[in-house]
């Protein structure tokens, strides 16, 4: 008898027993946070030292205030619940706000990722940093 599994039930079951949590599973299932957004107020690019590539879109009102952000990523797994958990932590909050988030407050949201992916936390939180610091001193590219 063959017994058939869903995609996402055969990758649930592939990154847990590679040591993603359930929380990490479910940000990078959901995927919720990708993607781009038309006119945005802030794009920002980073390459990350394994080659992988993110980019940032911020939405950002007159007050200061992150209202929405999206990030397009070539990478893998890590990169992709890490910076989906980074954009739940800033949005709502002001720019100053945003820039305080660290490496370790994600991790705390995904609950845990594998060792050897916790340079792709840096790459989600970095890239967030840059566009922040990017919308601060007016760069645009
Ligand atoms: Fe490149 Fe995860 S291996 S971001």
């Amino acid at each position: 008898m063959v017994t058939v599994t869903s995609s996402s039930d055969a990758e649930h079951k592939m990154l847990s027993e590679a040591g993603y949590a359930d929380s990490a599973i479910k940000y990078y299932l959901e995927k919720k946070y990708m993607g781009h957004i038309e006119n945005a107020d802030q794009v920002s690019e980073k390459i990350g030292s394994c080659g992988d590539i993110m980019k940032v879109y911020l939405k950002v009102n007159k007050n200061n205030i992150i209202e929405d952000v999206r990030y397009e990523i070539t990478g893998c797994a890590g990169a992709i619940s890490a910076a989906m958990a980074a954009v739940e932590l800033v949005k709502g909050k002001t720019i100053d706000q945003a820039l305080k988030i660290n490496d370790g407050d994600v991790f705390k949201v995904l609950e845990n990722i594998p060792e050897k992916k916790h340079h792709c936390i840096q790459l989600a939180v970095k890239t967030m940093h840059l566009g922040l610091e990017d919308f601060k001193s007016g760069k645009t590219d």
